[in-house]
């Protein structure tokens, strides 16, 4: 059975209405990033000051870094409305035609999990992207007929968590592609700061240290820890969000210090007791876990892990490093108490 995992700490689970609300709607608001900023910024104002489209634009990272805010970020920045689409809803070329030929002069279609378009569907959007031409076949047998059809000038922003998994002509396709990076402390600290301003709700600096340092360097992680510890400050204390506050909340959850919770721990107990440290393949270590493929633990738990330094992915598989055994209160290679 795979883990149920604390919803506020799963980023993968899908945006809830209080988050769209939290979301920066212009460059400025958006923290961090700064070096995406900094290229897009100049991609933005080249484009406006030729009165041309942005560029396609491909943005990969892990869950909740804020791939969809900067979408429409910048259809925003455009004065442009955004079309949104998740990959796996296209099931027919007549769905990605019908859109593609329904985009207003500028408009953006932004393509969640771009990752998983069906091969037909992606190669249809090859020439689009390219030529903004679409190939239409029209009939069947020895009587069809292809039928070229011009498109207006669009931008393209596709969002994946897998850059592993984008093709190679697909890829080539985006003029500009960026990585989004787990946010520093501190740009955790002003996300919660600015995100607790808009909710209304008081809380003390140290308080947003508090949600900042357990937020996996994850922005809508922030949102919904803060969301919690607002509960929490309203019903224990006097509606203020203070470290205590915070402190006491997030251990209630079962959130350590790091923003590690119940299948991080399980994840590296196995990996450093139950396969010594590894190398170990990642579907190995799921079906130890009881998880169902290895596909959550490489969305959602391994990211973090090499972020903090406790994962090494190397070609034999996953190995754990001798920070990693600190944490457990384990030395490397030893085979403590927690799988007996
Ligand atoms: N740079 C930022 N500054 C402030 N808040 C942010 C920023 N990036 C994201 N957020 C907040 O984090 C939340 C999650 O961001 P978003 O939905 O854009 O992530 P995502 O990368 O698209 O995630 P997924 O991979 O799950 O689709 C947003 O609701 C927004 O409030
Ligand atoms: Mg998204």
């Amino acid at each position: 059975m795979d883990h149920l995992r604390n919803p506020d700490l799963d980023p993968s689970l899908p945006e809830e209405p209080f988050e769209f609300s939290l979301r920066p709607q212009r460059l400025q608001e958006y923290i961090g990033q700064e070096k995406v900023k900094a290229r897009l910024e100049i991609a933005l104002q080249a484009a406006k000051g030729r009165k041309e489209v942005l560029d396609h634009v491909l943005l990969y990272g892990p869950p909740g870094l804020g791939k969809t805010t900067l979408a429409h970020v910048l259809a925003n920045e455009m004065g442009a409305p955004c079309k949104v689409i998740q990959a796996p809803a296209l099931e027919k070329k007549g769905d990605l035609a019908a859109i593609l030929t329904n985009l207003d002069d500028g408009e953006f279609l932004f393509i969640d999990e771009i990752h998983r378009l069906a091969a037909p569907i992606e190669e249809m959007l090859y020439s689009a992207m390219e030529d903004r031409k679409l190939d239409i076949l029209i009939g069947q047998g020895p009587s069809a007929q292809t039928l070229k059809v011009d498109l207006r000038p669009f931008t393209l922003v596709g969002a994946t968590t897998r850059a592993g998994l984008i093709s190679k002509p697909l890829h080539d396709r985006f003029g500009m592609v960026h990585r989004l990076d787990y946010y520093t402390r501190a740009e955790l600290t002003i996300i919660a700061a600015r995100s607790s301003q808009l909710l209304g709700v008081h809380m003390a600096p140290e308080g947003a240290e508090a949600i900042a340092r357990r937020s996996r360097g994850t922005p809508r992680i922030v949102n919904r820890l803060l969301r919690r510890c607002r509960d929490y400050a309203e019903v224990k204390g006097d509606g203020v969000i203070t470290a205590s506050i915070a402190d006491d909340c997030l251990a209630l959850h079962e959130v350590d210090h790091l923003g590690l919770e119940g299948l991080d721990r399980a994840y590296l107990e196995a990996l450093c007791v139950k396969f010594r440290g590894g190398p170990v393949g990642v579907r190995t270590l799921a079906a130890a876990l009881g998880e169902s493929d290895g596909g959550a633990l490489e969305d959602l738990v391994e990211p973090y892990l090499m972020q903090i330094g406790f994962l090494d992915r190397t070609q034999q598989g996953r190995k754990a490093t001798a920070e990693a055994y600190n944490y457990l209160g384990l030395t490397a290679g030893s085979q403590g108490p927690l799988f007996s």
